[in-house]
């Protein structure tokens, strides 16, 4: 056989982890090779294309990025053109496509699926948040840079009584605010999915700082709208659809905070710095055994499927199915972060609407 690869959307740690495992396991394991595509979908239409061996993926385990490149295509542009990736796989002689992305580029291997084509996704992206998986490679590398920065914001926090606000990654879903949160003991964390009310967050922090608390450490997603109470609608930055940029929530939050409290606010957005270097060992196994399974699905032409961490297995779920039910944080994940930062007995006033304990 002989497999095309890509590697689409936003990069991640891992995907060149999973890039080398398919590579490794379809040689090794059935003697197929692999050809990879340039920036994603991008160079798939525009015909360039990489072979891909054991020698070229030498060395690659531990980086960050991806050696194919990547790039952001807006999925519903595919849907009219299925007729130009299929001739795409017939000038390089493919037998089938593994489509590595988030959930534009799943979705579009979705559809290109559903049109007849020889596709198989990998699911990738820090954010957490693609269905038919319990997590995503990339994730578990985000979290613990954003973790390691709450960490070190807050003993600057203590040292000057200010309150810090750490905005990370997270555009629909709040998994990375949640985790880093959690990891770091913070006193707030805001998610895409619950909408919170501004005043409710100055009187969690106005609480501390009467419990002798005087700085307080908040993480906000980048797709939070926090709702402004005294009537001047919701606070949000940028365009949550399609992929307009995000960024500056926690900046818009501190000045608000500031002004209602009096505390000195100060914000610190991380960006892209959660989605560059080295992955965590958890990552890169996570990635090279979704590799191994996807090399596996295309020898076995399970094409539309795509495989997926349930319950500590890897299985194959389909691409369809996948992108029906993106991965949110739910109340429940967020009952255990109400459950443990509370105030003091009696006073740990949940901060998010419907949560159930
Ligand atoms: O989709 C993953 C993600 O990291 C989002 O959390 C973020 O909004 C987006 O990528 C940023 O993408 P770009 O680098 O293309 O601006």
């Amino acid at each position: 056989m002989r497999l095309g690869v890509l590697t689409g959307g936003g990069d991640c740690p891992g995907l060149n982890a999973v890039i080398r495992a398919i590579v490794r396991s379809s040689w090794y394991r059935h003697g197929h090779r692999v050809v990879g595509a340039r920036d994603g979908w991008r160079g798939l239409l525009e015909g360039a294309w990489v072979e891909l061996d054991v020698e070229s993926t030498r060395g690659i385990l531990h980086r960050g990025g991806t050696i194919l490149g990547s790039s952001r295509s807006d999925p519903t542009w595919f849907d009219e053109q299925p007729g130009d990736v299929e001739a795409q796989l017939r000038a390089q002689r493919l037998d089938g496509l593994v489509a590595i992305g988030g959930d534009g580029t799943l979705r579009v291997a979705a559809n290109l699926a559903r049109a007849g084509l020889p596709v198989i996704g990998v699911p990738k992206t820090i954010d957490n948040d693609i269905g038919g998986t319990d997590m995503t490679f990339g994730f578990d590398t985000a979290v613990q840079v954003a973790s390691d920065a709450v960490d070190r914001l807050h003993s600057t926090a203590e040292s000057h009584n200010r309150v810090l606000i750490v905005e990370v990654m997270g555009r629909h879903s709040g998994w990375i605010a949640l985790h880093a949160g959690l990891a770091g003991g913070a006193d707030v964390i805001l998610v895409p999915e619950q909408p919170v009310e501004l005043e409710d967050v100055c009187a969690r922090v106005r609480e501390r700082a009467e419990h002798g608390r005087r700085f307080s450490l908040i993480v906000i997603a980048e797709g939070v709208a926090l709702v402004d109470d005294a009537g001047g609608g919701t606070l949000r930055t940028g365009r949550v659809t399609g992929h307009g940029r995000l960024g500056g929530i926690a900046h818009r939050l501190a000045d608000e905070l500031e002004r209602r409290t009096g505390f000195e606010t100060r914000a610190t957005v991380l960006g892209h710095v959660q989605r560059g270097g080295t992955p965590t060992a958890f990552d890169r196994v996570l990635a090279t055994r979704l590799g191994v399974a996807a090399a596996e699905a295309a020898h076995e032409r399970r094409w539309g499927s795509m495989p997926g961490l349930r319950g500590g297995r890897v299985e194959l779920t389909t691409l369809a199915q996948a992108i029906a039910h993106p991965r949110h944080v739910t109340v429940h994940d967020l009952a255990i972060a109400d459950a443990v930062l509370g105030i003091g007995p009696g006073r740990g006033r949940a901060l998010y609407r419907n949560v159930v304990s």
